[in-house]
C-alpha cells in the first residue's frame, strides 16, 4: 500500500494558556471576532486541513471552552498551565494511537488558512523532517521565539526572554504552528525538561531533541503575516478584527452584493448574501442572518439571526431572530422582536413593534403600534396606536385576527381575544370580547354592533 494511504493527520489546538493580557474573566480564546469566537475559526480550519475533529488542549481556567463547542472538537485537560511542551504532553495522552502526522496550531492565531496548516503538514513529509514550524517575518517582533536558521534546516529556537542582542535581532520568528512525525513526538516529549528561568516545558525545546538524534527540523517560511499574528491584548483582536472584517465585506462584494459605502457595514462571519443584495452605508448584520435577492437594507439597520427574503426594503430598522417573506416593506425605525414572521407583501411602517407573531400576507401595520402574541391573517388592516395587550400581569395571552379584518386606529386588544375573519374595531375600542364574524367592536369596554349598518351609519354621517 502506498504510505501517503496510511498517513493519519490529527491537529492539536492549545487553548489552555490564561491569556492575562486580555485583562478578561473570559478566556482569550473565547473573545469574539465577527460574531464568533476566535478559537472557533483555528477549530473549522484544522477541521477542513485534517478532514477530522481536532483534539483541544484547555485548563481548568479555560474550562468554558468546553461548552462554547459542544459539537465535533475532541478536548483534553491540562492540569495547569505549565507551558507549551506541557500542553503538547497532555495532548498527546488523549490522542488516537493511529494518528502518524500530528499538527500543532494555537488557539489566539485566529486568522490562519487550512491552505497553510495543509501546505505545512505536506512540506514536512516532503522534507522527511521530524518537526517542521512556521517561521514568519513580521514587522513587529513582540516575544516571538527567534528562529536560529541553516537555510531550510532549524538549529534552534530562542524565546525573546532568554535571546541575548544578536539573537534578538533575528528576523525569523516562530509562528507557534508545527507539523510533527507523531511516532518520533510520541518517543521524545517526555525528554522535555523544565527551562531554568520559568519552570515551564518548552516545545521548542523539541528542535534539540529531534536534531539530537540526527533528525531534520525544517522551516515553512510563510510571508503573509497578517495570516500569522497571534493575539495577547484587545488591541490585537480589534487589529484583527478589522482584517477579517474586510475579508468578509470582500467576499461578498465579489458575490454579488452591493455597498454603498463598504467601510461601514459590519457582517458577522456567519452572515449569507444573495446576488444583488444591497447595503447602505451603516448597516451591521449579525449571526445567522440570510437576506434573499434585490432586498435592500437602508442605512441604520441592524439585523440578528435573522431570515430576510427576495426585493424587500428595510429602513433602518431592528430585526432579531425574526423571518421575512417576500417583498416585505419594513420600517423606518420597526422593531421585529424573536418570533416575528412577516407574510410576503406585508408593509409595517414607523415605530411597529412585533414579537412572537405571525403578520399575514399584504397585511398592514403602518403606523406605530404593537403585536406581540398574536396570529394576524391575510390583508389585515392594523391602525395607528393599535396595542395587543398581551400581558395580565401574570401571563401572557394570545390574540387572533382573521383575514381582512380591520383594526381602526388606537385599538386595545386585552388578550386572550379573537377578532374573526372581516370583522371589525373602531377607532379607541377597548376589545375585551371575541369580535365575531360581521361585527364591529365599539367603544370601551367596546360593544358588538353589525358591521354593515354601522357602516351604513358612518356614510349617512359624512
Ligand atoms: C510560544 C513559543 C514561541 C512562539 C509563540 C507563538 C514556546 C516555549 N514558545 O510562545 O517560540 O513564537 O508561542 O505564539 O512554545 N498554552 C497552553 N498551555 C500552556 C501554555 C500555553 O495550552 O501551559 C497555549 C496558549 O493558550 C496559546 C499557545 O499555547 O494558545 C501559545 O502560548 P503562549 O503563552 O502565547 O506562547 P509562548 O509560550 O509565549
Amino acid at each position: 500500500m502506498p504510505a501517503a494511504s496510511t498517513t493519519r493527520t490529527v491537529a492539536v489546538i492549545l487553548a489552555a494558556g490564561l491569556g492575562t493580557r486580555m485583562r478578561s474573566k473570559r478566556p482569550k480564546v473565547l473573545h469574539e471576532l465577527c460574531g464568533r469566537p476566535m478559537l472557533g475559526y483555528i477549530i473549522e480550519a484544522a477541521r477542513a486541513a485534517t478532514g477530522a475533529a481536532p483534539l483541544v488542549v484547555y485548563s481548568p481556567a479555560t474550562e468554558a471552552v468546553r461548552d462554547a463547542f459542544p459539537e465535533g472538537v475532541d478536548f483534553c485537560l491540562q492540569e495547569e498551565p505549565r507551558g507549551t511542551g506541557d500542553a503538547l504532553r497532555a495532548a498527546l495522552g488523549g490522542l488516537a494511537t493511529d494518528a502518524t502526522d500530528l499538527l500543532v496550531l494555537s488557539g489566539d492565531t485566529p486568522l490562519v488558512r487550512p491552505a497553510t496548516v495543509e501546505a505545512l503538514s505536506r512540506q514536512r513529509r516532503s522534507d522527511g523532517a521530524a518537526m517542521t514550524l512556521t517561521v514568519f517575518r513580521p514587522d513587529d517582533a513582540r516575544a516571538y521565539g527567534r528562529v536560529v536558521r541553516d537555510g531550510r534546516e532549524v538549529v534552534r529556537i530562542v524565546e525573546k526572554k532568554d535571546a541575548n542582542p544578536g539573537e534578538l535581532a533575528i528576523e525569523d520568528l516562530n509562528a507557534g504552528l508545527y507539523a510533527f512525525e507523531a511516532g518520533w513526538l510520541r518517543s521524545r516529549i517526555r525528554s522535555l525538561t523544565p527551562s531554568a528561568a520559568t519552570g515551564e516545558l518548552y516545545l521548542t525545546e523539541l528542535v534539540a531533541l529531534a536534531r539530537a538524534d540526527g533528525r531534520r527540523v525544517t522551516a515553512y517560511e510563510l510571508e503573509d503575516d497578517a495570516e500569522l499574528m497571534g493575539i495577547d491584548d484587545r488591541v490585537q483582536l480589534a487589529t484583527a478584527e478589522a482584517d477579517l472584517r474586510w475579508q468578509i465585506v470582500e467576499g461578498h462584494l465579489l458575490a454579488g452584493v452591493t455597498m454603498t459605502d463598504p467601510a461601514t457595514v459590519y457582517l458577522d462571519a456567519t452572515v449569507d448574501l444573495a446576488e444583488d443584495v444591497t447595503l447602505e452605508a451603516n448597516v451591521i448584520l449579525r449571526g445567522a442572518t440570510r437576506i434573499g435577492s434585490g432586498t435592500v437594507v437602508g442605512s441604520g439597520s441592524q439585523v440578528f439571526d435573522s431570515v430576510i427574503g427576495e426585493r424587500c426594503r428595510i429602513w433602518a430598522s431592528v430585526l432579531e431572530s425574526a423571518e421575512v417573506e417576500d417583498e416585505v416593506q419594513i420600517g423606518p425605525f420597526a422593531h421585529l422582536r424573536p418570533g416575528a414572521s412577516i407574510g410576503a407583501g406585508a408593509k409595517l411602517g414607523n415605530f411597529a413593534e412585533v414579537k412572537k407573531s405571525r403578520i399575514g400576507a399584504r397585511t398592514q401595520q403602518h403606523h406605530f403600534s404593537y403585536v406581540g402574541d398574536a396570529t394576524v391573517g391575510d390583508d389585515v388592516n392594523i391602525g395607528a396606536g393599535t396595542v395587543t395587550a398581551n400581558y395580565d400581569g401574570r401571563a401572557k395571552h394570545q390574540t387572533v385576527i382573521g383575514d381582512g379584518a380591520f383594526i381602526g386606529s388606537d385599538t386595545m386588544l386585552v388578550a386572550p381575544v379573537e377578532v374573526a375573519a372581516g370583522a371589525a374595531t373602531a377607532a379607541g375600542a377597548v376589545v375585551t370580547r371575541d369580535v365575531p364574524p360581521g361585527k364591529v367592536a365599539i367603544g370601551m369596554p367596546a360593544r358588538m354592533r353589525d358591521r354593515k349598518a354601522r357602516a351604513a351609519e358612518a356614510d349617512d354621517e359624512h
